[in-house]
């Protein structure tokens, strides 16, 4: 891992990919419990928690992977689900603890993560029921009409593009297949301050340009992929003001291994105002 990971690419001046920009924040995620051996890579769901001490962002964390896999109705009857942009494996573990799904595909281009979630799938000794791919969200190696359900935290603002994600998503899918989404959305910029936030952003986390867009626009565009809307909701509220307490609460977790460069770039995501939504749509039945 680079100090100074200067790469360039379309989308961001530093990072290759989003790939890279994980594997840049490498050991350090924004939290590791250790007695849950929970690696932390995303904002929470903070709905019914309200206090931001060591641990919290664990709970938010597990109840927004609950939310997800319950959208997607997970269960043990399901054939082949797939994960998204795996993190460390903390989802796809839970889908076969919490949900018992027989079997799990976890897919992610960084390295390093991909690694992390390895081993902590052989510590919990799933091996027989979750693999771990290096495959890209926007080129994924499954056969047509394979995949029962699709799931993916916090992870498609980065794919590049979203569109291409969720025309590849529509591919795989099996006729009634289910897509369980959480994700951010990045409006365009309102106001000059905005105006200067934003392509910082997009640089220090690997934001494409092709995702900005509002969330009736997001809608828009998975239906134009295909597939229907089940159930489509903006949940900014309880996950923007909750994440942001808890940054201000343990700001040493923020900034921690990370270089000053990438600091100053994106510091401004604790003010911009990016929006938190869930989606599930289905891949009509034939
Ligand atoms: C904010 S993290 C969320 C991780 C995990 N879903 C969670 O909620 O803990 C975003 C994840 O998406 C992965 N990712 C980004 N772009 C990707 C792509 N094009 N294909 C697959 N995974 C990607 C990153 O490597 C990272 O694991």
């Amino acid at each position: 891992m680079s100090d100074d990971p200067i790469i360039k690419s379309n989308v961001s001046e530093t990072f290759m990919d989003a790939g890279a920009l994980y594997d840049f924040m490498g050991h350090a995620p924004l939290e590791y419990i250790e007695c849950e051996d929970v690696s932390l890579v995303n904002l929470g769901y903070w709905k019914g928690l309200n206090s931001f001490a060591k641990g919290h962002l664990m709970l938010s964390n597990l109840a927004l992977f609950h939310l997800v896999c319950q959208n997607a109705g997970l269960s043990k009857n399901d054939g082949l689900v797939v994960d998204i942009g795996c993190g460390f494996g903390d989802v796809v573990i839970n889908c076969v603890k919490d949900f018992h799904c027989p079997s799990v595909i976890g897919i992610n281009i960084s390295q390093y993560q991909i690694e992390q979630s390895l081993k902590k799938i052989a510590r919990h000794n799933l091996q027989q029921k979750i693999a771990i791919k290096n495959m890209s969200a926007t080129e994924l190696q499954f056969e047509d009409n394979s995949i029962d359900k699709m799931i993916s935290t916090e992870a498609a603002f980065h794919f590049d593009s979203r569109v291409d994600f969720f025309r590849e998503a529509y591919r795989t899918l099996k006729p009634g297949g289910i897509l369980s989404l959480a994700d951010m959305v990045y409006n365009p910029p309102r106001n000059a301050l905005e105006e200067i936030i934003l392509p910082r952003l997009q640089d220090g986390l690997y934001i494409p340009s092709a995702n900005v867009y509002s969330f009736a626009d997001y809608i828009k565009k998975i239906r134009d992929a295909g597939f229907e809307i089940i159930n489509a909701k903006n949940i900014t509220s309880h996950v923007r003001p909750y994440f942001r307490k808890w940054a201000f609460s343990h700001p040493v977790n923020l900034v921690i291994n990370r270089n000053i460069r990438w600091i100053i770039s994106t510091i401004g995501f604790l003010v911009y105002p990016w929006e938190y939504i869930y989606l599930v749509a289905k891949k009509p039945d034939v």
